[in-house]
């Protein structure tokens, strides 16, 4: 019962005023990316699912602009004087409501949604526990604080007496392998009281968010751990070796959800995802491949090697092989590939099929449409089992604006034509190798040349 009336009322601060200055960049720290998303995303993602329902970022004032997709409430702190002041600010900025707040920092992109449950449900401020805070066995060394507990007379588990963060550890203190993860959920009343009464007298002249532990206690309070099964899911990132390690692990969980649900990733070290895609059952996607944006991939289809989808969407049975789609749609069975470039919401029917070097750009592609070698088709409209010979483009520039080119049902278009947009080209015309199309063709016709004439004996057709 405790844990559920906390949900029903959780706070979150979330810690991200510090400079990063080990990325060695332009851009804020927890703004870098991980699998699509900026490393504060999957903080805040993880809180959210818990049920977390207002979330306070302590910002710096470069960073604090740069927040506002993020649909959280912020609050700038001036001076990084210590995570104790850090908090300190943010409940200052927020009207007390009771209940709890739970505290997390925002460079630690792996935290999973489990960790904040589990620390929010062991917090109960009614019953004398106004602190539980996550801690993780790590190899050392390690610059974490270290977790002190004095052994309990009656043999049960040691108790936690207080955080020694590493620069003021004694070297007895560095031997322990129990660390601060970072992570903490606080009874709001009590977490205002002390707070205020947290000083700055120790190695960093730094007001210590982990002092509360030792307050609380000497005020009486309980103070509870709560461990996790595996330390790298609290490892912080501080450079960019660190980024790239927890971009694998991020991306190794993406992988593991959808195989899971059905996807068979060949080689998911080498293929790189985001969160939210939907992909069918029994899809197959080989090494090398990038799946971003929104998309979504039906059953049965075969997506790689070597190939990236951005804001794709795939019927069922679809092959893309080496091949970049982007912000389009490619109907049941259509073929990709190799080295084809869909992009610019195009749409293909039904079994199209584009092959070798072929670009299609906005265009609408009906069933059964094939272009299979070095072909650009663009501001296209291409009528059903049409063919678009080797070596064809349609010319949509004029040098000052695109145009469109209309290309009737079975027509077949010969190699190494060049369509001269706006034009178009009616059902079942021929063209020979070489075309220049320029003016628009009847129906049934059949062309050759630059420009291109009519070889056709017009039947008139009933
Ligand atoms: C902190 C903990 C330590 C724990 C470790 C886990 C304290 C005193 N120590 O140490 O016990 O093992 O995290 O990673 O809390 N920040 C601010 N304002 C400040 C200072 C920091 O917003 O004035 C933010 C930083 O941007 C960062 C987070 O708080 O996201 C943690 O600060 P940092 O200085 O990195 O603390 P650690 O030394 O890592
Ligand atoms: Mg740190």
């Amino acid at each position: 019962m405790g844990a559920f009336m906390n949900v029903a009322s959780a706070r979150a601060i979330v810690l991200a005023a510090g400079k990063g200055t080990r990325m060695k960049s332009a851009r804020p720290k927890v703004l870098h990316e991980l699998c699509g998303r900026p490393m504060l995303w999957w903080v805040l993602e993880a809180l959210r699912a818990t049920g977390v329902d207002e979330i306070i970022v302590v910002t710096n004032s470069e960073l604090d602009p740069l927040l506002e997709p993020f649909g959280v409430r912020t609050v700038v702190q001036a001076e990084q004087l210590g995570t104790g002041h850090a908090v300190r600010i943010a409940l200052e900025s927020i009207e007390p409501r009771g209940g709890f707040v739970v505290v997390a920092y925002g460079d630690m992109p792996l935290v999973d949604r489990a960790i904040f449950e589990d620390v929010q449900a062991a917090v109960d401020a009614g019953e004398g526990t106004p602190l539980a805070l996550v801690t993780a066995r790590m190899p050392l060394p390690s610059a974490f604080g270290r977790i002190v507990r004095t052994p309990s007379p009656g043999g049960e588990h040691a108790i936690v007496e207080r955080i020694v963060e590493a620069k003021d550890c004694t070297p007895a203190q560095l031997g322990i392998d129990e660390m601060n993860a970072g992570i903490y959920a606080f009874g709001e009343g009590a977490l205002r009281e002390v707070i205020a009464r947290v000083g700055n007298d120790n190695a960093q002249g730094e007001y210590y968010l982990t002092d509360t532990v030792e307050l609380l206690i000497a005020a009486g309070q309980r103070v509870v751990a709560v461990p996790v099964a595996d330390y790298r899911s609290v490892l912080g990132v501080n450079d960019r070796v660190e980024l790239a390690e927890a971009r694998a692990i991020l991306n190794r969980r993406l992988c593991e959800q959808h195989m899971r649900a059905g996807v068979t990733i060949v080689d998911p070290a080498t293929t790189y995802l985001v969160p939210g895609l939907v992909i069918g059952a029994d899809t197959t996607i080989l090494p090398g491949t990038t799946i971003a944006g929104a998309t979504r991939i039906g059953a049965r289809c075969r997506i790689g090697p070597h190939s990236r989808l951005d804001g794709a969407m795939l019927a069922d049975d679809v092959t893309v092989t080496e091949s970049v789609v982007v912000d389009s749609m490619l109907g049941e069975r259509v073929w990709l590939g190799p080295f084809a470039h869909v992009r610019g919401g195009a749409e293909l029917g039904a079994d199209v099929r584009i092959g070798n070097f072929v670009e299609v750009k906005k265009s609408d592609l009906a069933e059964g449409v094939k272009a299979n070698h070095l072909a650009y088709i663009g501001d296209s409209t291409v009528g059903p089992r049409s063919n678009i010979g080797a070596g064809t483009i349609t010319a949509n520039f004029d040098g000052v604006k695109k145009n469109r080119t209309e290309i009737g049902a079975d027509v077949k278009i010969g190699s190494n034509n060049t369509l001269v947009a706006p034009v178009t080209i009616g059902d079942n015309v021929v063209t020979g190798a070489g075309t220049v199309v320029i003016r628009d063709a009847e129906p049934g016709d059949k062309l050759v040349g630059n420009p291109a004439r009519s070889i056709a004996k017009k039947t008139t057709d009933t």
